[in-house]
């Protein structure tokens, strides 16, 4: 296998494009890895037991086919504390706020309450308990979306895994190559999720460099749905992409309907750079919460993961009743460019063909 998309990531993985798709959607995940890209699993909102049964399932469907799961492994949070303890922590101005939004807009409560006291982020015992299963499964590749994965390194390889690293800042990146990471996702402020302040076109070159002559692959990410997009992270240095928002609206997604639409009608700037959702700095789709906490007498955000617990009744009501005018989602810039609910494997299809015509224009110029 040769040519302009046969990087070092894809002899790493063993993979025929270097194309990353996060998903927390099993159904796309197995798509993207079967059409020859590789995807990760978001498991951080998953029981250890949950998550050991969707590995089995995708495992089941990938024919030998390595894979990752994506956790976090925040360090400002507590050791361990129950959402209890947590939801004592929330003072009353901001759980008045709260009631203030709820009334404003008629946000419904969620049929459920939602699964928030799972997530990994809540406290460092939830975290590890989920990366126990990532280890006793032998995953062949566990990615830490927020904290560093280096305490975690030894053991991973011994165990022949590869430890993953997304970073926001070049410092994160210095600290996690001189640890011994396999991988560095290199994200810019234009991604969905998490993310920091810095740019994906100068995010990444600065990674590179600092990951030149290491061994170390480093991925782009942020603002990523195109093939123009791949070829030009290519040209930044990057040995692939991480992606997230271009398989929101996919065939395969699990996202409900009403949010899928919500999703390929977003144009870049309907997406906002808050810590409204999470108490973490967050690209989401813009709603009335978002409004609403940037007002004048909007209370300060909380502290993760306090502001996480706050948002989630929001969250969830808007989508158990489908509540397209309340609903968030996180959501990066290159939103734009997700337009059409495609199935996985063409979405891949596209970027590659489209990242392949970039190429071949400028070798025919
Ligand atoms: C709906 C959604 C949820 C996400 N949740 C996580 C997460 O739990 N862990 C994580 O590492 N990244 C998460 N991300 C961020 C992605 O890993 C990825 O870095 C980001 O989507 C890249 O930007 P893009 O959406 O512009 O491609 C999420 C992204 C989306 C779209």
């Amino acid at each position: 296998m040769s040519g302009p998309l046969h990087t070092p990531l894809c002899e790493k993985l063993g993979i025929e494009y270097p194309v990353v798709a996060f998903t927390h959607c099993k159904d796309v995940a197995v798509a993207v890895i079967n059409a020859g890209g590789f995807a990760v699993l978001g498991e951080a909102l998953h029981s250890p037991d949950h998550i050991a049964q969707d590995i089995k399932w995708i495992r089941e469907r990938v024919a030998g086919k390595p894979f990752g799961i994506d956790l976090v492994l925040p360090s400002s949070v507590p050791e361990e504390r129950t959402v209890e303890q947590l939801l004592a922590e929330i003072p009353q101005e901001h759980r008045d706020f709260e009631q203030k939004i709820k009334r404003k807009y008629n946000v419904p409560d969620p049929k459920e309450a939602p699964n928030i006291h799972i997530w990994g982020g809540l406290d460092q015992k939830r975290a590890l308990a989920q990366v126990e299963v990532v280890f006793d499964e032998r995953v062949p590749v566990f990615a830490s979306g927020l904290g560093s994965p280096a305490f975690l390194l030894k053991r991973a390889h011994q165990l022949g895994m590869q430890v993953w690293g997304l970073v926001g800042k070049p410092r994160q990146a210095k600290k996690q190559i001189a640890a011994g990471t396999d991988v560095i996702i290199a994200q810019g402020y234009d991604a969905a999720g998490h993310t920091g302040n810095i740019g994906t076109f100068s995010i990444v070159p600065q990674v590179v460099d600092a990951a030149r002559g290491t061994g170390v692959c480093v991925i782009a990410a942020g603002g990523v749905t195109t093939g123009r997009h791949l070829a030009a992270a290519l040209a930044l240095g990057a040995d692939g992409v991480w992606t997230g928002s271009a398989w929101l609206a996919s065939r395969e997604s699990d996202l409900n309907l009403p949010l899928k639409e919500r999703l390929l009608e977003a144009e870049t700037d309907d997406t906002v750079y808050s810590d409204c959702i999470s108490g973490y700095t967050m690209r989401t789709t813009r709603s009335p919460w978002h409004e609403e906490w940037a007002s004048p007498e909007a209370p300060e955000v909380l502290k993760p993961p306090l502001q996480m617990i706050l948002s989630a009744n929001y969250i969830q009501g808007s989508l158990d009743y489908q509540r397209k005018d309340l609903m968030t989602e996180a959501a990066g810039q290159g939103i734009h460019y997700v337009t059409e609910m495609k199935p996985a494997r063409q979405i891949l299809s596209d970027m590659v063909d489209e990242a392949l015509d970039v190429f071949d224009r400028f070798a025919s110029a």
